[in-house]
């Protein structure tokens, strides 16, 4: 995983709260088609639940991540995994395709960076296949977390948003300015169940966040936001379901 500001990952709280994340994560897999023999970079590849979907399909994969813990917890897999940042990828026209899976909304400050580092690490003609957040992800989540934050006073709540979740147009004009074709591009309603609660989710992906507000109005500041999303995201089962969009992709170096 990449880190925003203050988000630190934690293999463990991440299998037990977050692993809907990569059980989710089938239909990017799919999109990549992984063959046997290919050599594939798994961007943001976490705690490598899904690498090793890449690998059972008989390819040979590298995962990077930015967290030593989740690195670790992909080492424990038997994945080659390396803690890497990924603004700083260090592969030149080495391999057949490059994967990521719920990673790419936490590089906000330069997607075009990132873009082209993968870009230079592909093989020409390799392959891209990726998923992440799109436009209107978590949006109802963003406009409660802001509207509690300023009643706790604190000053552009938005600019304390670690996720980039761009438009279909956008994000298909940063490929093909990086050197990509775009095969396949979609934005994808997917309401997702949250198995583990509203809570847990904020305090698992909002760091950011929760950590604008002093320790001991911490609790009272999630009252707060689960309240206000309550109607919205909670059924009367007391179930609740994030208003997740995704941004899938297919895409191949020119
Ligand atoms: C995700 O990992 O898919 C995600 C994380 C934070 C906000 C929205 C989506």
């Amino acid at each position: 995983m990449q880190s925003a500001p203050g988000q630190e990952w934690n293999a463990s709280g991440y299998a037990e709260n977050a692993r809907f994340v990569s059980d989710l994560g089938q239909p990017v897999v799919d999109l990549l088609n992984p063959q046997p023999g290919e050599r594939i970079l798994d961007l943001g590849c976490g705690d490598g639940a899904l690498t090793e979907k890449l690998l059972a399909a008989g390819a040979e994969v590298i995962g990077v991540d930015a967290s030593a813990d989740m690195v670790f917890a992909a080492k424990q897999r038997g994945i080659d995994a390396r803690l890497m940042d990924a603004y700083n990828l260090e592969f030149q026209a080495e391999f057949d395709a490059v994967f990521s899976n719920a990673a790419l909304h936490w590089m906000k400050r330069d997607p075009d960076a990132i873009i082209a580092g993968l870009r230079r690490a592909l093989k020409p003609g390799g392959r891209f296949a990726g998923e992440m957040g799109g436009h209107g992800c978590v949006a109802a989540v963003v406009v409660a977390l802001c509207a509690a934050l300023e009643r706790y006073e604190i000053s552009n709540p938005a600019r304390l948003i670690p996720w980039y979740f761009p438009t279909q147009e956008e994000y298909r004009a940063r490929l093909e300015r990086n050197g990509f074709q775009i095969q396949y591009i979609a934005l994808i309603p997917r309401p997702t169940p949250l198995r583990s609660g509203m809570r847990k989710w904020l305090e698992t992906f909002a760091v950011s966040f929760i950590n604008c507000v002093a320790e001991e109005r911490r609790s009272s500041f999630l009252d707060e936001v689960t309240a206000r999303l309550q109607p919205a995201l909670c059924d009367q089962q007391g179930r609740w379901t994030a208003d997740y969009m995704r941004l899938r992709f297919l895409a191949c170096g020119r």
